[in-house]
């Protein structure tokens, strides 16, 4: 018999909440007056156009699921779970340590999720929301109780340091989310995403997939770089992000006065300002950390979630959005009651 739950997406069996959050960045901070040293830039050029002040940057012999064991591990922590107790390990990743094996593979084995499954998710910086909302489903349908949701990437592998347009934009982090059934009326009460192919030029890595693999001759090493159509990208991103945002509310019987934080992707400053106007939310209602972290994709979220969370932004009951949006063109975004925690 399927119980009803009032506010849980359509379909879903179990309302499914968020039990704990962790989140990692490297140590190197990038500043722009340290940028500026080798790219044709300036701090007060990119604070301006971006609000970004640093980024992080990973040392050389850290990958990806460095960054993403450090967040799950903390996310474990946070939520009182074993490793051994996890059913399901999602990774939204863009910058994988390798074609094969999934970073999942390799977090799975270093975490000692001795019985989870896995598997990555790669929809550029939609990840993490995606994979979020696909971890769910898991939990909502009771296939499984524990799934640990990790976004991550190390961006600064994809930078093109000669391209002051896109390397200013972007750094390296994770963060992670463990999700499980709660009480009644809490976690994710509305979902929304799409995808926008005809604008997937604007934002692209050409190299290093089946199209053009990194042995084809002719390659530029530019080639396996972010490639933006900055303009194009930002216009897409100011629509975006206030109509995915409601559009989740929407699903949940929602709107946006009673939204208690939300927590946009972090990747521009006036994008986000954009879509705190489209959603007419007071500035307090609104999450950024931008400024230290740049845009860490798939880390970008969870990350920001992880913070509102230490700095206490985020209390029993509330009601928060997490929006992300970026290559495909693509986007995805949760609301989410927060709290409702059972015992296990
Ligand atoms: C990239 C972005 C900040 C550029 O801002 P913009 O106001 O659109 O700037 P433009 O691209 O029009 O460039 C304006 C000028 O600044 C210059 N410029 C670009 N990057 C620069 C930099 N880092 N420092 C100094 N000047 C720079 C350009 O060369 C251009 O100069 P020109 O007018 O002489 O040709 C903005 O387009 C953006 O944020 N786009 C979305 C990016 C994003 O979110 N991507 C991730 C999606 S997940």
């Amino acid at each position: 018999m399927t119980t009803e739950h009032p506010n849980s997406p359509q379909g879903y069996k179990t309302p499914v909440g968020i039990l704990g959050v962790g989140h990692f960045v490297p140590e190197e901070i990038l500043t722009n007056a340290e940028l500026a040293k080798f790219v044709d830039t300036t701090d007060e050029w990119i604070v301006s156009r971006t609000g970004i002040r640093a980024r992080r940057r990973a040392t050389p012999e850290q990958a990806t699921s460095d960054l993403a064991i450090e967040a799950g591990r903390r996310a474990l922590e946070a939520s009182g779970t074993r490793a051994e107790d996890i059913d399901l390990i999602i990774v939204a990743t863009m910058t994988p340590d390798c074609p094969m094996p999934a970073t999942s593979s390799i977090v799975q084995y270093k975490l000692g999720a001795a019985r989870a499954a896995g598997f990555d998710l790669n929809i550029a910086c939609s990840g993490f929301v995606y994979a979020l909302i696909t971890g769910a489903q898991f939990v909502a349908s009771g296939t499984f109780r524990r799934v640990l949701v990790i976004g991550a990437d190390c961006m600064t592998r994809l930078m093109n340091w000669k391209d002051r347009s896109t390397c200013v934009l972007f750094g390296d982090g994770a963060g992670a989310v463990v999700l499980g059934p709660v009480a009644a009326g809490y976690g994710i009460v509305g979902i929304h995403a799409g995808v926008n192919g005809a604008g997937g030029p604007s934002l692209t890595v050409n190299a290093g997939g089946s199209r053009l693999p990194s042995w084809s001759v002719g390659l530029d090493p530019a080639d396996f770089y972010l490639k933006m159509e900055g303009p194009e990208v930002f216009r897409f991103a100011v629509s975006v992000m206030g109509e995915a945002a409601l559009k989740a509310l929407d699903n949940g019987g929602l709107t946006p006065e009673q939204v208690a934080l939300f927590i946009p992707h972090q990747a521009n400053a006036r994008i986000i300002e954009a879509s705190r106007k489209r959603l007419n939310l007071p500035p307090a209602r609104v999450f950024s950390n931008v400024e230290n972290y740049g845009n860490t994709s798939c880390g970008s979220v969870p990350l920001a979630l992880s913070e509102a969370l230490e700095q206490n932004r985020i209390q029993d009951g509330d009601l928060i959005v997490l929006v992300g949006f970026g290559g495909g063109l693509s986007w995805a975004s949760a609301a989410i009651r927060w709290g409702g925690l059972q015992d296990s």
